[in-house]
């Protein structure tokens, strides 16, 4: 299969890596990738939200699919350029990805199917919000409508914070348009996990649940940053679990964006938070609830789940395009995954780039998988490019002895300011 994937960072990678597993050999391209991907794939100069560039290349080179990474693009009508070349993509259409792009409107999807979610109201105006905060109690959720690079959400705990908040996205615009219409909702209680699920706008297959790792610092402590790590699967999500996440918050969401005229096909990640027993039950009256959707594979999420999936990868993307998925196309391997994010020193405040990064052989050598976050090919050889720098998978026939591995792998690599969590899974391994 010729297949092009969307991106540039470590979910990407770890997108290319899966289906070069595949016992058919693809011809595989990146736009742009990075150097990890240029390993694997052909990495080809243009930007994953260059849309037109894209569709030009696709309309031209007619790959058999494409696979769009981040949202950005998916926002801005990626898959809907595509179809009208006749080219498969995997990832949704513009209307389908305001899930991930208006939290307003994926409430109003959510209220509209009975999907067990923090109940909200939206704002444009200040006063108005902060009158109506006395209703949340305390802590409360403000969040920006829009796309706010991962900062348009601030978990208030007093109600000073909350006017703040209110004041930044409403007054003085801090984020601009996303934040012009702003979220007050429910605070949930407990602990949050990820489910992506693949689906063709009918059906869906729920892949192996996650848990990322937003703050910067061990102990969930510091400003959020993409993510530091993740790990698979998450013992915060029980087997019997599953099928309610699917019949009771997958599904009746596809559905009603389909009775809306939108065919979503791709991956629907949810991102959801548990409550214990004992924790304090949310308005909606269930213990799991949707915090937020994406459009799209997580990332650090993506680089744990990936290598854990068994089958032909390519094929079960394909048919997911083409809205035929096939639920048990793909398998799942027993051992558990964790992933280790190494960072430039400062991020995600500023950061160097530009740093020698040495190791990655060795590094291999252990077995743990290295995925290329933010590299490039420079002046000092291999160098870092970004904040997160590379992603470190292990394998293990536990969760400990994957977080073992991966931190074995850690262990060889460096470069000048590297940075990383201690503690990935810390959750996971408490249980
Ligand atoms: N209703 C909520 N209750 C408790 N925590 C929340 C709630 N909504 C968001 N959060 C916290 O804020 C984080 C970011 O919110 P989210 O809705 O995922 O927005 P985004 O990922 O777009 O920044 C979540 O991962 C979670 O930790
Ligand atoms: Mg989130």
């Amino acid at each position: 299969m010729k297949i092009l994937v969307v991106g540039s960072g470590g979910r990407e990678h770890a997108i290319a890596y899966r289906l070069s597993l595949d016992e058919t050999p693809h011809e595989i391209y990146c736009a742009p990738g990075n150097a990890g991907t240029a390993e694997i794939a052909r990495n080809i100069a243009i930007g994953a939200e260059d849309v037109a560039g894209i569709a030009g290349w696709a309309a031209a080179e007619k790959p058999d699919l494409v696979v769009v990474g981040p949202e950005a693009p998916l926002v801005k009508g990626l898959a809907d350029e595509l179809a009208k070349h006749g080219i498969a993509a995997f990832g949704p259409v513009a209307d389908g990805a305001r899930m991930e792009g208006s939290k307003k409107f994926a409430k109003q999807i959510m209220d509209a199917a009975g999907v067990p979610t923090a109940h909200a109201r939206t704002f444009t105006d200040a006063a108005a919000a902060k009158a109506a905060l006395a209703e949340f109690g305390l802590p409360v959720v403000i969040k920006a409508d829009g796309l706010a690079a991962g900062k348009g959400v601030v978990v208030a705990e007093t109600q000073a914070e909350a006017e703040a908040a209110l004041d930044d996205m409403l007054v003085a615009n801090k984020f601009g348009a996303a934040g012009a219409e702003v979220l007050v909702e429910e605070f949930l209680d407990g602990e949050e996990c990820s489910i992506l699920a693949m689906t063709d706008g009918e059906r869906a297959m729920l892949l192996p649940a996650s848990q990322d790792h937003k703050r910067i610092f061990d102990g969930d402590k510091g400003p959020n940053t993409g993510g530091m790590g993740a790990y698979s699967p998450a013992p915060v999500v029980t087997d019997e679990m599953l099928p309610e996440i699917k019949e009771r918050i997958i599904l009746p969401v596809v559905r009603e964006l389909g009775k809306r005229g939108i065919t979503y096909r791709g991956i629907l990640y949810a991102g959801l938070m548990i409550t214990p027993p004992g924790g304090k039950l949310a308005k909606s009256g269930s213990r799991i609830n949707v915090v937020e959707f994406n459009a799209r594979f997580g990332d650090p999420e993506t680089e744990a789940v990936l290598p854990r999936l068994t089958g032909n990868f390519a094929a079960a993307l394909l048919a997911t395009a083409r809205g035929r998925l096939d639920e048990s196309a793909l398998g799942v391997d027993s051992r558990a995954a964790a992933t280790v994010i190494l960072a430039s020193a400062g991020y995600p405040g500023a950061y160097a780039k530009g740093k020698a990064i040495s190791g990655l052989a060795e590094a291999a050598a252990t077995g743990a998988l290295v995925f290329h976050c933010g590299t490039r090919n420079g002046a000092n050889g291999l160098e870092t490019a970004g904040g997160r720098v590379l992603a470190v998978t292990g394998m293990g026939a536990t969760l400990r002895e994957a977080v073992d591995n991966a931190y074995a792998g850690v262990g060889k690599i460096s470069f000048d300011g590297m940075t990383y969590r201690k503690d990935i899974a810390h959750k996971g391994l408490a249980r």
